[in-house]
């Protein structure tokens, strides 16, 4: 998986971001994610299907990386 890679073309949001956010603030959930970072609030396909539609999407990134 590659952390570099923007998951969240709107807001400008790394993997790696996503990571140290959920560790952080010990997210538990994505909806929780969602609420709590400036992620995933604009468009569905970046938490679905991940914006490029590569699958890097925070439903899958989250799955790999939170609790
Ligand atoms: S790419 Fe940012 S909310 Fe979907």
């Amino acid at each position: 998986m590659n952390l570099e890679k923007i998951v969240c073309q709107c807001n400008e949001i790394t993997g790696l971001e996503v990571k140290e956010f959920l560790e952080k603030e010990e997210i538990k959930s994505l909806e929780e994610l969602i609420e709590k970072m400036p992620i995933g609030d604009k468009c569905e396909s970046c938490v679905v299907d991940g914006f490029d539609d590569d699958g890097y999407s925070l439903d899958k990134i989250f799955k790999k990386l939170g609790k």
